[in-house]
């Protein structure tokens, strides 16, 4: 828990957790866990809950063009990183829909999981984590992926459902990351 604390108090000031100067709401470190998992699991299509201000996905996005799958994010907000000059470049605007992933955008997600190529990650970061993942996981078949942040603050182990289950990767356990990858089993 060394670690948690120290890059809890380091991410208070919201000028050290950038990605291309847009705010991420990550420590960088996970950003190496990502690298680890693009690099190691071969996915189709990523769905992120969660734009947030846009920064991590533009990480997904790049990842997206490097490893060849789809990349689909959700927020009720608009991402200021969708006005900013590398949004722009990278037209992070083709890749996001705004709206309520719970509500109005429910049928929305529910057909792009349904019309995406498999295996799909869902990495769910938005407002109601044990629910969205309840929700959608539903809709995924065996061998997707599920990515969950805010692991033992907002989600932890008796939140996972029972068609999941987590992927040893030792490097979370190494930096004691807020993010956890699991796989569907069936
Ligand atoms: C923690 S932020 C996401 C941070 C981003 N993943 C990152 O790492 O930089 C959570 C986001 O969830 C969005 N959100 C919360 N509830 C939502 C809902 N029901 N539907 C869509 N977006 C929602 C908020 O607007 C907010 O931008």
């Amino acid at each position: 828990m060394r670690s948690r604390k120290y890059l809890d108090t380091y991410m208070k000031d919201s000028k050290n957790t950038l990605f291309l100067g847009i705010p991420i709401a990550q420590w960088h470190a996970d950003l190496w866990l990502w690298e680890k998992f693009f690099s190691t699991h071969r996915i189709k299509s990523l769905i992120e809950f969660g734009t947030g201000s846009g920064g991590l996905s533009l990480f997904f996005l790049l990842q997206s063009m490097q490893h060849h799958f789809k990349f689909n994010s959700f927020d009720i907000a608009r991402p200021a990183a969708l006005d900013e000059p590398i949004g722009k470049v990278l037209n992070l605007k083709s890749h996001f829909t705004q709206g309520d992933i719970m509500v109005k955008l429910h049928n929305v997600i529910v057909e792009l999981i349904t019309k995406s190529q498999h295996p799909i990650l869902l990495y769910c970061d938005n407002g109601n984590k044990p629910l969205e993942v309840k929700t959608y996981t539903t809709y995924l078949l065996k061998d997707d992926f599920v990515a969950v942040h805010d692991w033992g603050v907002e989600f932890t182990r008796k939140n996972v459902p029972i068609s999941l289950e987590l992927i040893p990767f030792r490097e979370v356990t190494v930096i004691d990351s807020y993010t956890r990858w699991m796989r569907k089993t069936k």
